[in-house]
């Protein structure tokens, strides 16, 4: 049987990196791989959208993994725990690691936020554009 829908795991199965859940997350990676301080970059297999994970004390959050102004990748950059924020590397535009907004030029535009949680021993993101 072939099926283009991603399909829920059976929760009997053993772990492993990969799986779709019923609302459409990806399963990214183990929470150990991704510590207080720490940025992990990942994409949706979906939709093949680049994504960066931030654990901001504790707290996880989710942006495309590309800077609104020339669409470099903001993993590459510096993640500033003491702000929240994470400066592209080509020209040093800051954005808030929470909500995405742009803190300074030249970047102008928000970067794309998306869900994530830890779910089944699991990080789980989705791209959850229309
Ligand atoms: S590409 Fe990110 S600041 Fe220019």
């Amino acid at each position: 049987m072939t099926s283009s829908t991603p399909q829920w795991r059976d929760d009997r199965a053993p772990f492993s990196a990969g799986q779709f859940s019923s609302d459409g997350y990806y399963e990214e990676f183990a929470p150990t791989e991704l510590l207080p301080g720490e940025m992990k970059s990942t994409f949706d297999e979906v939709t093949g959208t680049p994504i960066v994970v931030f654990n901001l004390d504790g707290e996880l959050y989710a942006l495309e993994d590309q800077c609104t102004h020339e669409e470099f990748e903001l993993s590459s950059g510096t993640f500033d725990t003491e702000e929240g924020s994470i400066e592209c590397v080509l020209h040093s535009a800051r954005f808030d690691v929470r909500d995405g907004r742009a803190l300074c030029a030249p970047a102008y535009t928000a970067v794309p936020k998306f869900p994530v949680k830890r779910e089944h021993d699991a990080v789980w993101t989705r791209d959850d554009r229309d």
